[in-house]
């Protein structure tokens, strides 16, 4: 038997993201205006960490930046994306597509209207699990169906069957969510998901966070304006400047 020797805990941690001197820029017709420098901040594997900064300081379009999803006239103007050892700035569409289907999530900001009004919970996500295209036709029902359980709902099957009009904001905060995990990521990015809740609402998704981050061995980048919900959930805390610049503390919350 060979007994572990002392460099075994040398070993660094890969990060799963990490982000590197980022700059992205908005391209106007004569100039370009940087809007977010000096990004960086690395995630490992499995732990939860909060991104906090004030109202404009470019949280949602970095994390639109993470999955190529930046607006028209948004660019990455210097740094990069590193997710799994590759520059995510760098892929094509076809391999941002890929990344998204398989690797990582985003909840975007404001998505409480994100669900099809008029199409049922269900509808909508089995159409999310064909996007992946490793699905059984009939193994999506029972396969969301226990989701639901997991996540909380007693009755999955009148969430399945109700119109998204007809679940409360914090029930349909919980459907999104799901419908995110349902692919199984290995990130999932939640950009402000509780802000527009009431404060049960936000525990029962705080909740939901924690136990699929626990559960899926999940790695989580939330964002939230909402010191609350930091302090519950995140291990560790970014903390952005409008000026981009990044300062990190792991004790949560000291840097409030
Ligand atoms: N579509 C857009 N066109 C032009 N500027 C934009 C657009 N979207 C965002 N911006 C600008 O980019 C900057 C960063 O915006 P972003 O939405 O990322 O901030 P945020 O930190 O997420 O703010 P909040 O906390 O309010 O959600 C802001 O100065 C904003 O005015
Ligand atoms: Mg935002």
């Amino acid at each position: 038997m060979t007994h572990g020797s002392s460099t075994s805990f040398m070993v660094k941690r890969t990060p799963l993201l990490s982000i590197e001197q980022l700059e992205l820029s908005y391209y106007e017709p004569k100039k370009i205006v940087p809007v977010v420098q000096n990004v960086s901040f690395q995630l490992y594997p499995g732990e939860t960490v909060a991104l906090v900064g004030p109202s404009g300081c470019g949280k949602s379009i970095t994390a639109q930046a993470i999955v190529g999803l930046l607006e028209p006239g948004f660019k990455v103007t210097n740094g990069s994306i590193i997710y799994k050892n590759e520059n995510v700035s760098k892929f094509t569409n076809k391999q941002l597509q890929k990344l998204r289907r398989d690797e990582i999530s985003l909840l975007i900001q404001h998505s409480l209207n994100g669900l099809n009004p008029i199409r049922t919970v269900k509808k909508q996500m089995i159409e999310t699990l064909k996007y992946q295209k490793r699905w059984k036709k009939k193994e999506m029902e029972p396969y969301l169906h226990s989701l639901l359980q997991q996540i909380g709902f007693t009755d999955p099957d009148y969430i399945l069957a109700s119109y998204p009009f007809e679940l409360s904001g914090g029930m349909r905060q919980r459907v999104l969510l799901a419908m995110m995990i349902s692919l199984r990521p290995k990130l999932l990015i939640a950009d402000e998901p509780t802000t527009a809740l009431d404060v049960i609402n936000r525990d029962k998704v705080l909740n939901l966070l924690k136990m699929v981050q626990r559960d899926y061995n999940l790695t989580v980048l939330l964002i939230s304006h909402d010191k609350q919900s930091v302090k519950h959930t995140a291990d560790r805390v970014v903390q952005m400047g409008l000026g981009g610049i990044v300062s990190e503390s792991t004790a949560t919350l000291q840097c409030f």
